[in-house]
């Protein structure tokens, strides 16, 4: 089967090379599931890079997100069918043609979700809805602020928040995108730097910021917790400009604001498998119904990765899937 690897940690675009390896065959109590659509994430790049929260052994398949399709089935194995869509166990990577899991770990998709929002199912929407539901006790009506609007999280959170009556305060970085996440929903959108701290009481009618989503670092992420209202949260869960934040001493003094992190991988290992299913379950709600819906920006085979990979450095609103070839 073809394989997108890596040998050593670096670029991706310096170490990642299509390879032809054995595909492997389910044992007893397995699974085989064959790839159909792979997410590009910026955490892939961390895996690749050797700079992530949790590596992998090397050679290593790059990628951890997809949805594949149950192809064989190992001895002893009851309750799953050939032809399901399933998570594509992606524990020891995701872009390649064909996996074995455990039959007791996967994670069925339900009829309904389509095919490309499957395949971004699993990490940022659940994300997105843990942000919402599990950091502070929100209510309809209350207002929260987020950065990289435009991200998948953010995307989600939009829609998420606004099925759960939440209303938001989008950063971003372009203009352009300011038309196109109103129309997802967002309450208002505004440009990093453009002093729109300032602006905050307006936009709220003087509600308090309960709640900051930072994906962001720097300026970005100060500047959010300079808007919450009194005891109000920041969480950090993604640092994409890579510098340190500085303390804001006087907000957390006066403010008594709070900065907490957050990560799905360490979630979904303290709560474990029934729980996470229980979040995608809400996710494929949304997805289903339609209220829940990543933007695609391309869709390309594994031979053109690399042009994947240039695609995913450019400006978009919109995730990239890779694909097997054949
Ligand atoms: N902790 C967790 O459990 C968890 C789970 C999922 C995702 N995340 C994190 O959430 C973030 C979004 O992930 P995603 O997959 O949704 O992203 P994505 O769809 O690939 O979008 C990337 C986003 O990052 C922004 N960005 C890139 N470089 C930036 C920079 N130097 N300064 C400011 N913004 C920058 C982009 O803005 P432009 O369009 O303006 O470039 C875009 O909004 C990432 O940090 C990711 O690691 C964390």
């Amino acid at each position: 089967m073809l394989a997108i690897r890596h040998h050593e940690f670096g670029k991706p675009t310096d170490v990642l090379r299509v390879e032809d390896v054995d595909a492997p065959l389910p044992e007893v109590g397995a699974v085989r599931v064959r790839l159909l659509a792979a997410a590009l994430n910026p955490s892939d790049y961390g895996m690749i890079a050797g700079s992530y929260g949790r590596l992998r052994e090397l050679p290593a398949i790059a990628g951890r997100e997809g949805v594949g399709v149950i192809d064989a089935l190992g001895a002893h194995v009851s309750g799953w069918e050939v032809g399901q869509w399933v998570r594509f166990p992606g524990d020891d990577g995701a872009w390649c043609e064909y996996a074995c899991a455990s039959a007791n770990h996967l994670v069925a998709v339900p009829k309904g979700v389509p095919l490309e929002q499957a395949a971004l199912s699993f990490v940022n929407p659940p994300t997105a809805f843990c942000l919402l539901t599990k950091i502070v006790s929100l209510k309809g009506g209350d207002w929260i602020v987020q950065n990289a609007s435009n991200s998948a999280v953010g995307v989600a959170v939009i829609q998420l928040a606004k099925s759960m009556g939440i209303h938001t305060i989008n950063l971003v970085r372009r203009e352009e995108l300011i038309d196109p996440l109103r129309d997802l929903g967002a309450d208002h959108v505004v440009l990093e730097g453009s002093d729109w701290t300032r602006a905050t009481e307006a936009m709220t009618n003087g509600a308090p910021i309960r709640l900051a989503l930072n994906s962001i670092g720097g300026e970005s992420a100060i500047d959010q917790i300079k808007v919450l209202g009194k005891g109000g949260t920041q969480v950090t869960f993604g640092g994409m400009v890579g510098d340190k934040v500085r303390f804001p001493t006087r907000f957390l003094i006066f403010n008594d604001v709070r900065l907490v992190g957050f990560w799905w991988d360490n979630w979904s290992r303290e709560n474990g498998l029934d729980a996470v299913r229980s979040v995608l379950n809400q996710v494929y709600r949304y997805m289903s119904e339609g209220s829940l819906k990543i933007p695609i920006s391309g869709n390309y085979p594994f031979s053109q990765f690399s042009d994947a990979l240039a695609h995913d450095k450019s400006p978009r609103l919109g995730k990239i899937l890779l694909h097997p070839d054949s």
